[in-house]
């Protein structure tokens, strides 16, 4: 089986969760696109594990794949790789020689650019990704395989420097000894780094070839992917299910699942757009039962009612087969839950999201009113029995399914991989 989990809101829907809670039906897990600007938590037997450039299905998998698509931080990674085997991982790491260096360098840039955005600064991690992402396509980027070469790496780093001069003339870059230390720390990382790359596209064929079941992790999500989500507000990637053929190298024909992960209500960090955010002492309470601050940079997250029109398009763009809800558990813990059900500009209603400032500000939206399910109690948790859920959440869930007309294959009722309902008849169910 080869299958994929793909974020379909604005980003921290639980993908880390749900590929960690499908990791035990698959032998290789893949991430495609982004870096370290991705924070994704599992939590296993109460233990928390934070994955920021793995695959959070490397707790369970044989091989852990990062792809070419990746922008890859070599400090960050060598301490992930650290933390994973001192949580007694012995999955098989694999590095593409093709992925894109972040250095510290493009950190500072990725502030300076923010800077000179002024208004329309975005909101970024600052990791660094999207500098990173403009050198891959001005072709002046380090890929992880320079890393090898002590001199291409100080003759890529010059010609960056040249190239953004403007931006880093008052940061530490300017003196030519710092690039030179920036240099030679980022060979010995890649010494370090070195027993681990390959043309990763050849390995995952070869693995799929040999009959490995295969799960590939999208980071980021759909109104993030760099074309089709609310440009400029965007990460520098493509974030769709399709974006695993040239992230990864691996044809999107061949994956027989895709997986959407919901969150049961809407939360985006940064900048742009968000045409459900609820603000106030609403937002305020929701922020606070969900924890809604961001794992990768602690930042409170803004959050909404969910957006069935944004999720019936994203839906169609990963095509989506089945959704896993997160979050359904917090969303109880308000008394009053809303759904956004249509989009509609001059009394017309939309089968897409605008995505133009101007259409933006003339979007009517219209909202259903669902019943609370309430608190959860730890005992009907514990059931993994979705029809022993409270009526009102099996509403809300069917309401998703019948405006989507897509299944809910997987119900996530806290953050624990063991409170996690795999919906009995669903394709997934079926896998040994
Ligand atoms: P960048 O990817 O750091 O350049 O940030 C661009 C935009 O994407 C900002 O609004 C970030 O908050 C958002 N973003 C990037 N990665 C994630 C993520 O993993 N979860 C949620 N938002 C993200």
């Amino acid at each position: 089986m080869i299958g994929a989990v793909l974020g379909m809101q604005f980003g921290d829907e639980g993908k880390g969760k749900i590929t960690d809670f499908l990791g035990d039906k698959f032998q290789v897990a893949v991430r495609f696109n982004g870096g370290n600007n991705a924070g994704h938590t599992v939590v296993v037997d109460g233990r928390k594990y934070k994955f920021r450039l793995m695959s959070s299905g490397a707790l369970r998998s044989e091989t852990v794949v990062l792809g070419n698509g990746m922008v890859i931080d070599p400090f960050a990674l060598i301490e992930e790789i650290a933390n994973l085997r001192d949580s007694k991982c012995k999955a098989e790491i694999k590095i593409s020689k093709m992925a894109h260096v972040v250095t510290p360098m493009h950190k500072i840039l990725d502030l300076k650019e923010e800077e000179v955005r002024s208004k329309l600064s975005l909101g970024t991690t600052a990791q660094g990704i999207g500098p990173t992402y403009e050198d891959k396509y001005a072709r002046t980027g380090i890929r992880m395989t320079d890393l090898q070469n002590l001199e291409i790496v100080r003759e890529k780093i010059e010609t960056i420097f040249k190239m953004k001069q403007s931006l880093l003339s008052e940061s530490e870059y300017n003196d030519p000894a710092a690039r030179e230390k920036m240099a030679s720390d980022l060979f010995e990382a890649g010494k370090r780094l070195e027993p681990y790359m390959e043309y990763t596209e050849v390995t995952i064929r070869r693995l799929y070839e040999s009959g490995k079941s295969i799960l590939f992790e999208g980071a980021q999500a759909t109104m993030l992917d760099i074309d089709f989500g609310m440009y400029p507000f965007v990460t520098s990637s493509n974030a769709l299910a399709g974006a695993l053929s040239l992230g990864a190298g691996f044809p999107f024909r061949k994956v027989d699942y895709v997986i959407g992960v919901v969150k049961a209500y809407m939360s985006k960090v940064g900048a742009g757009p968000f045409p459900t955010e609820l603000e106030g002492a609403e937002a305020d309470r929701l922020r606070e039962i969900g924890q809604e601050y961001g794992t990768a940079t602690g930042r409170p997250r803004r959050v909404g009612w969910l957006d069935l029109p944004m999720l019936k398009y994203s839906i169609k763009m990963n095509d989506a087969d089945a959704l896993a809800l997160t979050r359904l558990d917090t969303l109880g813990e308000l008394d009053k839950i809303m759904v956004c059900t249509s989009y509609k500009r001059d009394g017309k209603e939309l089968d897409y999201i605008p995505r133009s400032f101007k259409e933006l500000e003339d979007l009517k939206l219209t909202f259903r009113e669902m019943k609370s399910w309430g608190k959860l109690d730890a005992e009907t948790i514990r059931k993994h029995d979705f029809d022993a859920l409270p009526m009102e959440m099996k509403d809300y869930v069917s309401l998703i399914e019948k405006e989507l007309n897509i299944p809910v294959d997987i119900v996530s009722l806290g953050e624990g991989r063991e409170n996690t309902i795999l919906r009995k008849g669903s394709r997934l169910s079926l896998l040994k």
